[in-house]
């Protein structure tokens, strides 16, 4: 099968496994953990072996992607972003899309790579951070446009006020918010609204310990006296429209961001297409609504989000994925691979993750010619900075071509 590892690949951080094993060292300047001398098996699809010389020598990420503005989100790949661009540079595309596009980190790789991306999310805040991000190639957050997005909002609706007193932030930061969620409507250029969105979102998870809406109340108990969780959020909010402002560039494409679900999204051809659903945890559940509702809410003034009053942190509903239950989870990785089965596919998972590994493959194999799996080890981190724990696991890149 073609998840079968030789012991030697097993020592590599990084490899390809095929039947023509081949070694390269990479005459890499630039060298990384990741990029010390491995021994490289050559994709069968490679037919002249100095070309994975010439990619290896330019296999150095686009420093523009380690810069992305980092989310505080479950299951975000920003620190695998290098061994993700390691391994995605060793097939050819010209054009990719990324269905669970969480923060775009993935989305904004892409991009970097020079490729035409086309980013999508079942959510409608991470979808927005794409628009400010992946979709947007020249808008800025100008001083006039940020002057107004602070100005007072005159008879302006209390709803956040007045729903989230007691429960998320102080009466000032929830009268912030619905000030600036008036005025950002007000705003007539969409990627103008994506990045002040965006930039709103950067601070509220900043400014929640934890990074997530699942806690309420009193929680200065988490408090260890870090910046975050001192500044106002506008405070923040000022300073993270710089940062998305500073992460916008053109790669020369026309990039797009939808929010969709994975199976209804329209049916265009695309050469790669990268997949990175949530799966069945071991223990615990995966409900992104769970974690980061009051963000899916604010993204649209809670609009047809009625919110569950009787929840202590007042959510709206789950949204229903197949991806996240047992039953369900193993028909749905079938019926995806067969959806992009003309494109090449490239799926993230995790060792911690339900289907198995063998499972992944063999249905990978059902749709496309060959596949290949590469590992790397990696460690998770949770919690606050005092009480981290962390969870070793692998994690997989399974590329079908
Ligand atoms: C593991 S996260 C993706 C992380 C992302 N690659 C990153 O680096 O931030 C999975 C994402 O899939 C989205 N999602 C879950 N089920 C979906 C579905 N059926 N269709 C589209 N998106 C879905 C979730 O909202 C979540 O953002």
């Amino acid at each position: 099968m073609a998840g079968c590892l030789t012991n030697e690949s097993k020592l590599c951080s990084t490899y390809v496994h095929t039947l023509r094993p081949l070694a390269i060292v990479p005459h890499n300047t630039q060298t990384t953990n990741s990029m010390k001398p491995v021994h490289i098996a050559l994709p069968d699809n490679v037919i002249n072996p100095h070309s994975v010389v010439i990619r290896s020598e330019q296999a150095a990420m686009p420093e523009r992607a380690r810069h992305y503005p980092e989310l505080r989100y479950m299951g975000s790949k920003t620190r695998l972003l290098p061994w993700i661009f390691e391994v995605l540079s060793l097939y050819d595309f010209e054009s990719a899309l990324d269905p669970f596009s969480g923060t775009g980190s993935v989305s904004y790789l892409l991009k970097s790579m020079g490729r035409r991306v086309a980013s999508s999310d079942f959510l409608n805040f991470t979808s927005t951070v794409a628009r400010a991000t992946i979709e947007n190639n020249h808008v800025h957050l100008e001083e006039p446009a940020v002057k107004r997005l602070l100005a007072p909002y005159p008879d302006g609706s209390r709803f956040i006020e007045t729903t989230f007193k007691g429960v998320f932030y102080k009466p000032d930061d929830l009268r912030f918010l619905d000030r600036v969620s008036g005025n950002i409507r007000q705003l007539q250029n969409p990627h103008q609204r994506a990045l002040a969105y965006a930039a709103l979102f950067r601070s509220c998870l900043k400014r929640q310990p934890r990074g997530v809406f699942t806690i309420s109340g009193d929680l200065s108990h988490y408090d260890d006296g870090r910046r975050d969780l001192r500044l106002s959020l506008e405070e923040h909010f000022l300073e993270q429209v710089e940062v998305y402002n500073a992460a916008v560039f053109d790669n020369g494409r026309k990039n797009q961001s939808l929010q969709s679900d994975v199976f209804d999204l329209p049916r265009e051809k695309v050469d790669l297409v990268y997949l990175d659903p949530p799966y069945v945890p071991r223990s615990d559940d995966n409900c992104y609504v769970k974690r980061y509702h009051f963000l899916e809410g604010l993204s649209q003034y809670w609009e047809d989000l009625p919110i569950d009053t009787s929840t202590k942190v007042k959510k709206i509903a789950k949204k229903y994925t197949p991806f996240s239950y047992r039953r369900t989870a193993v028909d749905a990785f079938d019926s995806m691979f067969e959806r992009f089965k003309d494109s090449k596919i490239a799926l993230s998972y995790s060792s911690n993750g339900y289907p198995d590994l063998n499972i992944l493959e063999s249905l990978m194999q059902k749709h496309k010619k060959r596949v290949r799996t590469f590992e790397k080890p990696h460690r998770y981190h949770f919690g606050t900075h005092k009480g981290v724990e962390r969870a070793s696991v692998t994690e997989y890149l399974i590329v079908g071509s």
